[in-house]
């Protein structure tokens, strides 16, 4: 007998990250396509020493259930990273991709529409396609979203949500002027959509000044999501919501029929590593490693391929976004680049719409810096056989 799944189930297609990854454990590949963090940095013996000392000041109910926003010491410290934001105003999720799945819960009904950023964050696109819901891309560009377009489709199709990623962008590391931020506000206030912030990697800066969040420029209609796993360890799953009161509130109802809490245990090292300041110095130290990376990613794509790419230099994050001009379809490239050892993810998949496309994203903070000269040379010795 066929078993009847859900269509959202049956519908939905692996991640293509995934299969990379899965390709990339198996061969000995240089692998640029994951998006994660330097194992290598993981800071271990702060966290067993924070770990150790929960034990001596916590009896057993420390492993009890609670409520589902979270301990109240770690949204205080949360809370300060915006501008007039009390804690009641902070939700803990398990990572923010629990956050946007929350979202999801509480706001779509079946075909309600939302607008992304062409191309997005691939897990997001997966997701919001689960919930049935229509996609309206609008496109992105090194400056930030096309006011124009995002206009029409705010005042064409009243969607619930515009799903953004304004700092450092997965998958293109490109950041929002703050003119262009001024303009989705306006934006937003005009048609009443609500912003989604997704600012996964916004401590992770390597030059330029701090900019303004929306969570900070309209805080009435911004849901900002924030997570640790770029800055402390993704195996925490602890991320956060910035939210009004009214929308918490529902959001944490649709929390407690998830998964009723967040582990308190993780959320107490959290938060004493921001009291005494090592989380802070920790992302100090993730930049001076991430920095050099990203720095030597870029010269060799310069030295290497001269014009033939095209890319801008990231400001922080993980990634940079590549156009490989001489291939209109970069899928074909990533086969040949698989052939010589090196992954990276072809841009189509980070297109709403799944389009035929020239990019490609290359992550390099968890690659040491020979894999990243030798991965290049690799990528560009697949680039020469197209
Ligand atoms: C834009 C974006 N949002 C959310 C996430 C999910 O992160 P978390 O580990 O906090 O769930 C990621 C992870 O890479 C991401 O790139």
């Amino acid at each position: 007998m066929q078993t009847k799944f859900a269509k959202r189930i049956t519908t939905a297609s692996r991640s293509f990250t995934r299969t990379i990854l899965d390709l990339t454990a198996q061969n000995e590949i240089i692998s640029f396509a994951g998006g994660l963090p330097d194992a290598a940095l993981f800071p271990k013996e702060k966290i067993e020493k924070h770990a150790k000392r929960l034990f001596e000041d916590y009896d057993n109910r420390l492993f009890q259930y609670s409520n589902a926003s979270g301990v109240e010491a770690l949204k205080v410290e949360i809370a300060k990273k915006y501008a007039t934001t009390p804690s009641t105003h902070i939700m803990l999720t398990n990572g923010s991709q629990q956050g946007l799945d929350l979202v999801c819960k509480t706001f779509l009904d079946e075909g309600d529409c939302i607008v992304v950023e062409d191309p997005s964050y691939l897990a997001a696109l997966g997701l919001f396609h689960m919930y049935n819901a229509t996609i309206k891309a609008v496109p992105l560009s090194t400056k930030g979203v096309d006011t124009e377009v995002l206009e029409t489709l705010f005042q064409e199709h009243s969607p619930k949500f515009f799903y953004t990623i304004p700092i450092f962008q997965n998958p293109t590391g490109y950041s929002y002027t703050l003119e262009n931020r001024q303009e989705v506000v306006r934006l937003a206030k005009k048609y009443h959509v609500i912003l989604l912030e997704d600012s996964p990697y916004e401590a992770l800066r390597y030059d330029g000044v701090q900019s303004t969040a929306f969570a900070d420029l309209l805080p009435e209609l911004t849901i900002a999501l924030g997570t640790f796993s770029k800055t402390l360890a993704p195996d925490f799953r602890i991320g956060w919501m910035r939210a009004p009161q009214e929308i918490i509130s529902a959001l944490t109802l649709s929390k407690e029929s998830t998964d009723l809490q967040n582990s308190k245990f993780f959320q107490h090292i959290c938060a004493s590593m921001m009291q005494n300041g090592e989380l802070q110095e920790h992302t100090k130290t993730l930049i001076q490693a991430y920095r050099p990376k990203r720095d030597a990613m870029v010269k060799a794509l310069q030295e290497l391929f001269g014009d033939s790419i095209e890319f801008i230099v990231p400001e922080g994050g993980m990634f940079i976004w590549v156009n490989f001009k001489k291939c209109n379809d970069s899928m074909k490239f990533f086969d040949k680049a698989i052939e010589k050892g090196v992954a990276f993810v072809p841009g189509s998949v980070f297109f709403a719409d799944k389009r035929v496309s020239s990019f490609g994203r290359l992550n390099y903070t968890n690659s040491s810096l020979t894999q990243i000269e030798e991965g290049v040379k690799k990528l560009f010795e697949a680039y020469q056989e197209l």
